[in-house]
């Protein structure tokens, strides 16, 4: 058996291959399906190994809140298509971006961060960062200009989320990278929405890519999870004391469910986004309907910038307002026959949510307004049921029959 084989890493392979075999390591059994290491500690044949181990002075695992088998398969297969150095692993996209936040950040460090970021996102930049004393600079994510203006002086991150929750808005990832870089900052993206399939932050220039694992990668809404991606380097000086010694770790059976997720990841994403593309055609002629957002339509306010980030379709997620406002937005939810109202995305089903009540309620009248948010706008996370179905489904709650 050759290496290649062995230890399912080669950068030989293409991405399909790799979103299938990557990160592969077989234990003594040769079993065909990646092996579900379920324990949390490791056992050592002497104290001197294990002391060993424990001083890093000899490779092995120790404790499972560190690095464990699985987990360490899906890190490593995600990185490979990532195009990334490494990966680590967390309990939910959230505890990604938290420990991508706090772990390196310094009193009087500063953060740009877009307006248009999912909630609990704001959350840690409102509340968290001041009390770390970190300032955070705001602005409209899509605007260059206000990029230029907040990085004239210097920055340690930039953070943002294209296409952003919940109205898709795209930012220029490559320009930004360059802005940050000359601030010397480092830029983190949050890519959930496009997934790697669609969007590749690294190589537009990102530093970090961070994702909640909850959504395409798992995919069948089973599991949270969440995961880092960026340089070697970095991970080991600046994230890992922080990610051992807290505990943000996830759990080896998420780790298996996601992994074995990824190996269908392709297809599911790719088989979403044609299906959001004819439904967000077919909504966009509905006369109950004012607005529809999706990254793929060449209506959609940035259409240009996202056309460029992620050629290959745009995306599972698309959002539409409504003419009757927001208890329009209800009854339609209410007359909804086949998808489910449920603020989670990404997911097989078509999920449906009304962002301004729901993922996006503690933001405040006036921040909603900001980013353009109002009670009309419902999103839409498009599944794998035949489109027309979901199409009609919309279209019968719309019509009120
Ligand atoms: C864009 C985005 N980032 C991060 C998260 C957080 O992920 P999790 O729910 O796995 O913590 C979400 C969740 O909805 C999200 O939509």
């Amino acid at each position: 058996m050759t290496e290649d084989r062995k230890k399912g890493n080669s950068s030989k392979w293409r991405p399909q291959t790799m979103m299938v075999r990557g990160g592969l390591t077989r234990s003594e059994h040769g079993e065909t399906s990646e092996a579900l290491f379920l324990n949390s500690g490791f056992v050592y044949d002497s104290p001197e190994e294990q002391s060993a181990r424990m001083a890093g002075d000899k490779p092995g695992y120790i404790y499972s809140r560190y690095a464990n088998p699985t987990v360490r398969m899906f890190e490593e297969r995600l990185a490979q298509i990532e195009g990334a150095e490494d990966c680590r692993a967390t309990a939910s996209g959230m505890a990604a971006i938290h420990t991508m936040l706090v772990a390196p950040i310094k009193p009087g460090d500063r953060i740009i961060a877009q307006r248009q970021l999912f909630s609990s996102c704001l959350w840690i930049l409102k509340n968290l960062m001041p009390k770390m004393g970190v300032e955070v600079t705001w602005l409209d994510g899509s605007d260059l200009g206000q990029w230029e203006d907040a990085t004239r002086k210097p920055c340690r991150f930039a953070l943002i989320e294209t296409p952003s929750n919940p109205l898709l808005d795209a930012v220029d990832i490559r320009a930004v990278a360059d802005l940050v870089h000359n601030a010397g900052g480092e830029l983190i993206v949050d890519n959930v929405f496009a997934s790697p399939i669609l969007q590749r932050p690294i190589e537009l220039g990102a530093d970090w890519v961070v994702y909640s694992t909850t959504k395409h990668m798992d995919g069948q809404g089973r599991t949270l999870g969440g995961a880092i991606l960026g340089k070697t380097s970095k991970i080991v000086d600046e994230l890992q004391q922080y990610y051992r010694h807290t505990g943000p770790s996830m759990s080896p059976f998420n780790a298996w469910v996601v992994l074995k997720g990824l190996e269908t990841m392709d297809l599911r994403v790719r088989r979403m986004s044609d299906n959001a593309r004819v439904i967000a055609d077919r909504l966009a002629t509905n006369p109950k309907i004012k607005a529809v957002r999706y990254p793929g339509r060449s209506d959609h306010p940035h259409h240009n910038t996202h056309a460029s980030q992620m050629p290959e379709g745009g995306g599972s997620m698309l959002a539409f307002s409504l003419k009757g406002g927001g208890d329009a937005a209800f009854a339609m939810l209410n007359r909804l026959g086949l998808i489910d109202i449920s603020n989670n995305l990404g997911d097989a089903k078509s999920l449906i949510t009304h962002p301004a009540t729901t993922t996006h309620r503690t933001l405040t009248e006036h921040e909603r307004a900001a980013i353009g948010l109002d009670d009309t706008w419902v999103r839409l996370s498009v599944g794998l049921e035949d489109p027309e179905d979901v199409a009609e489904d919309v279209e019968q709650a719309l019509a009120g029959r």
